[in-house]
């Protein structure tokens, strides 16, 4: 597939290595369409099939990471449009099933199903000049690709319900503090900032870093007692992998792990 609004390159050292996506849509600042949507899932499928990718990074512009679904499109939908064609779930929630880690590398602007997409990521790493929102309410709508499930368990119901009725952004500062962000630097920073978190997790094991990503994604999704226990099903399956062996005899002698992802 060639891609009219995404970039995609590799970077880092093998063995594991980065999948990076650029959103590339800069005059209408990234507005997610079906095609850009497609192309996404697309690509981050691709990554997550290719045994050499231990990590995907998406980012945006400078000015935008993705300013919203594209207003323009759905301002001519119809209800039975909608529908039948399964808007949203259709394609973006290919992004859900991604099972090797995400970091969404945000700069400007990430407003409505901009803001829905960084938190289907695993990691955030923000820019100073970031700001998050879910402004829909403005446009006669709600937030329709998980922002009224996701932001109350990212940021807690007060301030969920703050920015889902007033459509009021958020700083990045604030959110961080809310926990909407894992890490903010200054904007010249991010993609580096961004490629060290993605060399980090790239020096990990795989199957580890599999069952971290599914285990934390639990913990989302199911009462305490049923994440305990698929936690610690995943966690004693990890001594059945080579890579245990090697990370914890690597500890005793004091050098470090070689991986082999198995
Ligand atoms: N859809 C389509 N086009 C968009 C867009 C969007 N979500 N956001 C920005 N654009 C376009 C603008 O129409 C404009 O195009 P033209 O140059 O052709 O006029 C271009 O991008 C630049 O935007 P602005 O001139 O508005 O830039 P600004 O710096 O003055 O303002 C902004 C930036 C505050 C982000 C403003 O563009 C804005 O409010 N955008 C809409 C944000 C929004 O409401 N997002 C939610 C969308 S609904 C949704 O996402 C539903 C869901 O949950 C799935």
């Amino acid at each position: 597939m060639s891609y009219e609004y995404l970039l995609t390159e590799t970077r880092g050292e093998m063995p594991l290595r980065c999948g990076w996506i650029t959103l590339n849509r800069p005059k209408a600042l990234n507005a997610l369409n079906d095609r850009l949507m497609d192309e996404l899932g697309h690509a981050m499928k691709a990554f997550d099939a290719d045994e050499s990718i231990g990590c995907i990074v998406i980012t945006g512009s400078e000015k935008a990471f993705a300013a919203g679904a594209d207003i323009t499109v759905m301002s001519k939908l119809s209800y039975m449009e909608v529908y039948k064609k399964d808007y949203i779930t259709r394609n973006w929630e290919t992004i859900r099933s991604i099972r090797k880690p995400v970091i969404a590398a945000v700069a400007g602007f990430a407003l409505g199903g901009g803001c829905e997409l960084v938190m289907m990521c695993d990691l955030v790493i923000a820019a100073e000049s970031a700001k998050f929102g879910q402004p829909e309410i403005k446009l006669g709508i709600i937030p329709g690709a998980g922002g009224t499930q996701r932001l109350p368990r990212a940021v807690g119901k007060a301030k969920a319900m703050d920015m889902v009725l007033t459509a009021r952004m958020m700083d990045v500062h604030e959110a961080e503090r809310a926990g909407l962000v894992s890490r903010v630097v200054a904007p010249e920073r991010l993609l580096a900032e961004a490629q060290a978190a993605a060399d980090a997790i790239c020096s990990q094991s795989l199957p580890s870093l599999l069952a971290a990503k599914e285990c934390v994604n639990r913990a989302y999704e199911s009462p305490l007692a049923e994440g305990v226990l698929f936690e610690r099903r995943m966690f004693h399956s990890m001594f059945a992998t080579d890579d245990q062996k090697e990370g914890m005899d690597a500890f005793i002698n004091k050098r470090k792990p070689t991986f082999k992802h198995c």
